[in-house]
C-alpha cells in the first residue's frame, strides 16, 4: 500500500487544474448500457473508481477502451450479471442495475455493502424501479431483478438520493411511457447525467429541480459527450489555498455548483475571486470558524465537510459541523486531532475550537474525502506527516500530488 509523505508550511502558489467529475462520469459511463451505438467521453479522469467502472462494464458486454482521459465503448452481446468481487470494491456499481433491467429485462447485481462513511442502503432504487414493473429476489448477497419491460410510473422518493435518482432517470430513459420522478436529488452531476442522457435522444425536463419527467424511447443513440469538471476536487484546492496560506488560480473550478461552499468559506474570511481561467483562491485575513450543516444540493455538500474541518481546526474561535447526510462521517476528525486539533464529537455533530497549529504525524486515511481532510492538514502542519491508506484517496484525485506539487507542496508517494 502507498501513503503521502508531506512536509507542511509551505504557502501554495499557482495555477492547479480541475479533473472530470469522478460523480459524474460513473453515472454516465453506467448510462452506457442503454446505448445502441458507439460513444466516446472526453475529460474522463484517470481514478480507480473509473478503472473499476469500465472494467465491470466490460464484464457488462460494453467493449470500453480509457486513453489519456477518452473512453470509447461500444456495447456488444450484454450481460446482466455484476459479480461481488468487483461490486464489494465500489458502492457506485449498483447504478447498472438500472440500466440493465432497461435493456435486457433482466439484473443481477451484488448487493453493494457499507462503507466506512454509512450502511449506504438501496432501498429508493429498488422501491422505483419495482413501480416501474421490476421484481426483485435477494439470494446469497446479489439481487436478483427482473422484468417484462420497463413502464412509466409516477413515483416519489424518501429523501433526494443521487444514486437512486440517477438509476431511475437512467431506467425511465427507455420504459414505456411517461414516468415523474418526485422529490429527486438536485445535485449538478445529476444534470450532466441528463444532458448526456438527452445528447443520446432521451427526453428528459426538470432535472436539476426536485420533479423530473421524461418520456422512455424505444432506443437510444451512441454520442460524444465531455465530462464536467469535478466540483469537489475543485472545493478541495481551495481550501488548500487557504489552509497553507497561499493563492491558487483553481483552474476550470465550477463557480455556481459551488455556491455553498465558496460563500462558507467568504465567511471564514478566504477571499476568493472568479476569473475567465476558474477561481482564485487566497487565505486573506486570519480565519474564522463557520458553522456548517451538510444538506443535499444546493446546501452544503456533504463531500466537503472533511475538508472544511482541516481549515475550521486552524481557524479562530469555534466552529459547529452538523452531518446529516451520512452516519459515520467524521472519521478524519480522530486523525486531525492526533495532529494537535480541538475537535469534540456528540453524534453528528463536531464541535471545533481552532489551534494556532498543526503538528505533522502519522495519520491513517479511511475514506474518500477523509483522507483528502488529512492530506490538507498536512500541508498546512509543522514538521512531517505520512498519510497511510491512500488508495482511498486515489479513488477520487487524479494524480493528486503532482498537482500540489506543481504549486509547491513538498509532497512525494511512498511505499508504506
Ligand atoms: C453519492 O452517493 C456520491 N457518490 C457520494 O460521494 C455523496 O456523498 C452522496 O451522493 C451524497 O451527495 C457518487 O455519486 C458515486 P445518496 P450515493 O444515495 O448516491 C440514504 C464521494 O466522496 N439512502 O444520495 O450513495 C443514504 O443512506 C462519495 O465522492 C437511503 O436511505 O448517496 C444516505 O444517508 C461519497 N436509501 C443518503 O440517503 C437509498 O436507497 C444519501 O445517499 C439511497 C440512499
Amino acid at each position: 500500500m502507498d501513503k503521502l509523505v508531506i512536509e507542511g508550511g509551505i504557502p501554495l502558489k499557482g495555477v492547479i487544474p480541475v479533473s472530470g467529475s469522478k460523480n459524474a462520469a460513473l453515472p454516465i459511463l453506467f448510462a452506457s448500457i442503454l446505448l445502441d451505438g458507439k460513444t466516446t467521453f472526453t475529460n474522463v479522469p484517470d481514478l480507480r473508481d473509473i478503472h473499476t467502472t469500465l472494467k465491470l462494464l466490460n464484464m457488462l458486454g460494453c467493449s470500453c477502451q480509457f486513453e489519456d482521459g477518452t473512453v470509447t465503448m461500444q456495447p456488444t452481446q450484454l450481460n446482466p450479471e455484476a459479480s461481488y468481487d468487483l461490486v464489494r470494491t465500489m458502492r457506485a456499481s449498483i447504478l447498472c442495475l438500472g440500466p440493465l433491467l432497461a435493456r435486457l429485462g433482466e439484473a443481477k447485481v451484488a448487493l453493494p455493502g457499507g462503507c466506512a462513511i454509512g450502511s449506504r442502503p438501496v432501498d429508493q432504487h429498488l422501491k422505483g424501479l419495482e413501480k416501474m414493473g421490476a421484481v426483485f429476489d435477494l439470494n446469497e448477497g446479489y439481487i436478483i431483478g427482473r422484468c417484462t419491460k420497463l413502464t412509466g410510473a409516477h413515483i416519489t422518493l424518501d429523501m433526494p438520493t443521487v444514486g437512486g435518482t440517477e438509476n431511475l432517470l437512467m431506467a425511465a430513459a427507455l420504459a414505456e411511457g411517461e414516468t415523474q420522478l418526485e422529490n429527486v436529488a438536485r445535485e449538478p452531476e445529476i444534470v450532466d447525467l441528463a444532458n448526456f442522457l438527452i445528447a443520446c435522444g432521451a427526453k428528459i425536463t426538470g432535472h436539476g429541480t426536485s420533479t423530473i419527467r421524461i418520456t422512455g424511447v424505444s432506443s437510444l443513440s451512441g454520442t460524444t459527450y465531455a465530462i464536467m469538471p469535478d466540483r469537489i476536487e475543485a472545493g478541495t484546492f481551495l481550501v488548500a489555498a487557504g489552509i497553507t496560506g497561499g493563492e491558487l488560480l483553481v483552474q476550470n473550478c465550477p463557480w455556481k455548483e459551488l455556491d455553498a461552499v465558496i460563500i462558507k468559506l467568504r465567511e471564514m474570511g478566504m477571499d476568493i475571486q472568479q476569473t475567465s481561467e476558474g477561481a482564485l483562491a487566497k487565505a486573506g485575513e486570519p480565519l474564522r470558524g463557520v458553522d456548517i450543516k451538510t444538506r443535499p444540493f444546493p446546501g452544503f455538500p456533504t463531500d466537503m465537510q472533511a475538508q472544511l474541518m482541516s481549515l475550521a481546526c486552524l481557524a479562530q474561535g469555534p466552529s459547529i459541523f452538523e452531518e446529516s447526510i451520512f452516519e459515520n462521517r467524521f472519521m478524519h476528525a480522530l486523525e486531525l486531532i492526533r495532529m494537535g486539533a480541538n475537535i469534540r464529537l456528540s453524534g453528528r455533530t463536531a464541535h471545533i475550537q481552532g489551534v494556532k497549529s498543526l503538528i505533522g504525524a502519522p495519520v491513517m486515511a479511511s475514506d474518500l474525502r477523509a483522507s483528502a481532510s488529512l492530506v490538507l492538514a498536512g500541508l498546512a502542519a509543522r514538521g512531517t506527516t505520512h498519510v497511510l491508506r491512500i488508495y482511498h484517496l486515489d479513488r477520487g484525485y487524479e494524480y493528486i500530488e503532482k498537482k500540489l506539487g506543481l504549486v509547491g507542496a513538498r509532497i512525494r508517494r511512498e511505499k508504506e
